[in-house]
């Protein structure tokens, strides 16, 4: 397995062969996980601590939980409810919690680049658990992962990001990730949630749903990001939902075995239809669940590896 990496920030520096050890070493705790004992030592006595500076239900439970397979000590820090608000900053907290010697720290944040700047300041394995509109590379994984299994492969498959690419940091690592993969990327939405600098991206985009969901083997549908958006960027939520709200009329535009993926949580109504979302032929969201223990069990594993690995060579 390749994966020279010592953090696990974003998508961006990764190689499409440290993108394969990934979702290589993943498929195997994917059966663990489907085992009635679900435990390795791969993180036996290493120190895992989860800093959530944003909201998070199903990734702080999901690394949790990885933590915790793999045998790590793992510690949950609620830092809305913590120093922060006493007015510390950022690498202050870090240096504190650098002085416990954690091994791994998964961080989310609402800034930006704030997980990169707290990597610089500690010696241990960070993950990014979402930065901002930066990125969340653990989800673009999960969906690779979640794509593989069910389509056989990562390339040349064409694949829909639908809704609110402007605010979305699970675009942002998915486009980064599947263009390297070689896969065609389409991006779908109302012009005002599209980035400004999209060209860059090497990507179609559409603002129509019926044409841009044509032909398609993969639909991803985005939350619409309210709370990061400062102004009406949609006219209603019933509008938005008539125009680009996946239901089973536009659906029939794709493959006749598109899959339906969404990161969650969903806004039933507003970006997808309830019906969709349930049907088990079409939608793998669940599944996009299960893959997600399995790909941070996987990433923390090649980590703690390399850090291990950093540590012994410094001792000598
Ligand atoms: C995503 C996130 O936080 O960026 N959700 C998640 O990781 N479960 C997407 C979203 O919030 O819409």
């Amino acid at each position: 397995m390749s994966f020279a990496h010592r953090h696990l920030l974003g998508i961006e520096p990764l190689s499409p062969s440290d993108i394969q050890s990934i979702l290589d070493l993943a498929d195997t705790y994917v059966d663990l996980n489907r085992q009635p004992t679900k435990h390795s030592d791969a993180l036996a006595g290493l120190t895992q601590i989860n800093m959530f500076f944003e909201a998070s239900t199903r990734t702080q439970a999901s690394f949790e939980l990885a933590g915790k397979r793999l045998g790590a000590d793992v510690m949950n820090m609620a830092m809305q409810a913590s120093s922060l608000k006493k007015g510390e900053t950022l690498i202050d907290t870090a240096l504190t919690l650098n002085a416990m010697h954690p091994d791994l720290l998964v961080v989310r944040h609402p800034h930006s680049g704030a997980v990169d700047l707290l990597a610089q300041k500690v010696n241990c394995a960070v993950l990014n658990a979402g930065d901002g509109r930066h990125e969340h590379p653990t989800q673009a994984l999960l969906d690779a992962l979640t794509i593989r299994r069910k389509k056989g492969r990562l390339h040349r498959l064409n694949i829909a990001i639908c809704g609110d690419i402007a605010h979305s940091r699970v675009a942002r690592s998915n486009i980064l990730l599947l263009g390297k993969m070689e896969s065609r990327i389409r991006l779908i939405g109302p012009p005002t949630l599209m980035p400004a600098q999209i060209a860059e991206f090497g990507v179609e985009v559409y603002d129509d749903m019926a044409e841009g969901l044509k032909d398609v083997d993969v639909v991803m549908m985005l939350r619409l990001q309210k709370e990061r958006m400062d102004g009406g960027f949609i006219p209603s939520e019933r509008e938005y939902f008539y125009r680009y709200g996946l239901d089973a009329e536009k659906l029939a535009n794709a493959k006749d075995d598109a899959i339906v993926m969404h990161p969650g949580p969903m806004n039933r109504g507003v970006e997808i239809d309830g019906e969709i979302a349930d049907d088990i032929n079409r939608s793998v969201i669940q599944e996009q669940v299960e893959m997600g223990v399995a790909v941070r069990m996987a990433a923390m594993d090649l980590l703690a590896h390399n850090l291990r690995a950093a540590r012994a060579g410094d001792a000598a």
